[in-house]
């Protein structure tokens, strides 16, 4: 039977966030450079955006590059940037046509500036698109994320816009990078690590986590609608007892 037909169309995640891993030990296995794992790591987002966009979801995050990310050999950062830029301007026409919205979260001041031109051109040619929103994160970290948000809190506090005790659970998440999207529902992650590697460590509080040791360049549709269909196979419970939800 085909994995399409054992996803129930009712209860297809609205927010799925994907944390990419693996590129540097499959090219590692197929005795090339690390580089070469990211050049391949392309058409896995090409294909699990399609696949998205087949079942219904509409909120797709990649965690393309993080602030620890910065670390790595000056060549790989370059390699990846390189990417990004030829990525962006050569998929955008496409991610248009087919209803696709990009936007980014991070600390995109941090990227070059070839990148953030490249990135912010396509965000704005696909801002009108509805049909299923695909959001990068990159040079993000969620403790960046969340001593930024506290510091601009901090900030209209002090100059008088809000009192202390205004702040509560969503004016803080108004304050994030992710405050135009819903929590993410499923958060997967490739290459066997069972870590979250500080990403959206605030949205994922009640996401359901699903590992995979397959690596990032050999994900493919059949991966993710399996993820899809493990995660409707659980209960959410929400902190209630089962007999509650129904
Ligand atoms: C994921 O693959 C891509 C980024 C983190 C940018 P890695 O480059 O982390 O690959 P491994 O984990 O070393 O195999
Ligand atoms: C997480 O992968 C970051 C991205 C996928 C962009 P890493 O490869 O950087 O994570 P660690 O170092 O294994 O935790
Ligand atoms: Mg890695």
């Amino acid at each position: 039977m085909d994995l399409l037909q054992q996803i129930d169309k009712e209860r297809i995640p609205r927010h799925v966030a994907v944390i990419m891993d693996g590129n540097g030990r499959w090219a590692r296995q197929r005795g090339k450079e690390r580089n070469y794992g990211h050049e391949n790591g392309v058409e896995a987002v090409k294909q699990t955006v399609k696949a998205a966009a087949e079942i219904g979801v509409p909120f797709l995050t990649f965690f393309a590059f993080s602030t620890e990310n910065w670390c790595r050999p000056e060549s790989e950062v370059k390699t990846l940037m390189e990417l990004l830029v030829n990525a962006i301007r050569n998929e955008t026409p496409e991610l248009d046509e087919n209803g696709v919205k990009l936007m980014a979260i991070g600390d995109l001041n941090a990227l070059p500036a070839a990148c953030r031109t490249q990135l912010e051109e396509a965000i704005s040619i696909t801002s009108g698109n509805e049909k299923l929103t695909v959001c990068v994160a990159l040079s993000y970290s969620s403790r960046w994320e969340i001593a930024d948000a506290s510091r601009r809190i901090a900030e209209r506090v002090a100059n008088g816009e809000i009192k202390p005790d205004e702040i509560d659970q969503n004016l803080f998440e108004s304050h994030l990078n992710t405050n135009s999207l819903p929590d993410p529902d499923l958060m997967i992650r490739t290459s066997g690590e069972l870590r979250v590697s500080n990403f959206l460590l605030w949205q994922i509080a009640y996401s359901e986590l699903y590992f995979t040791p397959v690596l990032w360049p050999d994900f493919r549709r059949k991966h993710f609608l399996q993820a899809i269909i493990d995660y409707q196979r659980r209960e959410r419970r929400f902190g209630k007892l089962a007999e509650q939800l129904l």
